[in-house]
């Protein structure tokens, strides 16, 4: 992992725009402070999502019939994974995540509340390729589950892409659960995403941190600031860490530049609209069975069913 992760910092350092795979926020401290954003005030999208789903949970099990098997992308604390368990009663449980510590310790912590559901924790990176397990490829009746709209941070095309694999994947009568944020008012999202305990900031930060703690280098982290940015043409938040000084960073034996200004980017969150989901899940083989909205139509819980091929 360690060397995958200079590779990746020397070259996302050297491009012209300064950028880096959102995937790395995750290490053990990014993976705890990403869970205390969710519990913000400022960050509506959790609470709001599982208003959701509580009524989704209740509507879920007419949907998918008796024991689906569930693959679930980025199961993270593995919060939301223990209610669908309860509500829908699969055979097969299915957590795939990057965060090697944190996946391991949720698959077994809903081993020991649900002995009788066989769950597999899958480490991997879902913007390549993953390999599902075949106790879940060879069930009769599968179901993705993308929670939290993590659907929104993939760049152009890649969150077609990763629904078509999926489509591919999960294969024929499959479905897929995904949870998408909606199109708002800026103020609201750009709270979410620069939230007044400053959490977001500290997260954003701790990639900086983390490359100075794996990497060995002497990043000044606190010449950093944490940015977040509407961009109404694309549809996104864009987030970066923002050089507020001249300065030399220096990693192993390379020395990379930043001005004044100069930003690094970390992660993008596209925000959808019913009709962008619905025209974005077509492309990629998949047509919406049903969707849920909380009642100010901030967020939705879309139920997408394999297109059958003609
Ligand atoms: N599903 C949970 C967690 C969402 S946070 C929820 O909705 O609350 C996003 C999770 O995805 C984190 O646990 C992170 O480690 C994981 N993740 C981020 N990028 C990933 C990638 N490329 N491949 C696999 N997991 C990833
Ligand atoms: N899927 C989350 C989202 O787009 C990820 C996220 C929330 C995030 N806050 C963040 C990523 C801050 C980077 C920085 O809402």
């Amino acid at each position: 992992m360690s060397h995958e992760f200079l590779q990746e910092v020397l070259a996302g350092f050297s491009k012209p725009q300064k950028s880096l795979s959102p995937k790395w926020l995750y290490d053990e401290r990014g993976s705890q402070l990403f869970e205390d954003i969710t519990q913000t005030e400022d960050y509506y999208l959790t609470r709001t999502e599982e208003q959701i789903m509580r009524t989704v949970l209740g509507e879920l099990p007419a949907h998918l019939g008796p024991e689906p098997a569930i693959a679930e992308f980025g199961s993270g604390a593995g919060i939301k994974s223990r209610r669908l368990i309860k509500a829908v009663e699969p055979s097969v449980y299915v957590m795939i995540d990057v965060a090697d510590e944190f996946l391991n310790a949720s698959a077994d912590a809903l081993r020991q509340s649900f002995p009788s559901v066989d769950i597999h924790g899958v480490l991997g990176d879902f913007l390549q390729e993953v390999k599902l397990p075949s106790a879940f490829l060879d069930a009769p009746s599968r179901v993705g589950f993308f929670p939290g709209s993590t659907i929104g941070n993939f760049d152009k095309g890649g969150a077609e892409g990763f629904l078509a694999g999926a489509r591919r994947d999960l294969g024929e009568g499959s479905r897929f659960l995904l949870g998408a944020d909606l199109v708002k008012d800026e103020a609201v999202l750009i709270a979410a995403y620069d939230d007044r305990q400053q959490l977001t900031a500290e997260f954003t930060l701790n990639l900086l941190r983390r490359i100075n703690r794996e990497l060995g280098a002497s990043i000044d982290v606190e010449s950093f600031r944490h940015v977040a940015l509407w961009n109404g043409e694309e549809r996104r938040i864009e987030i970066y860490a923002e050089a507020l000084a001249d300065q030399d960073v220096v990693i192993r034996d390379q020395t990379f530049h930043f001005a004044k200004g100069e930003r690094l980017h970390v992660e993008n969150s596209h925000k959808f609209t019913k009709d962008s989901m619905t025209r974005l899940a077509g492309r990629a083989g998949w047509e919406v069975e049903a969707c849920w909205t909380d009642p100010q139509d901030w967020f939705g819980v879309f139920l997408l069913k394999a297109q059958s091929k003609i």
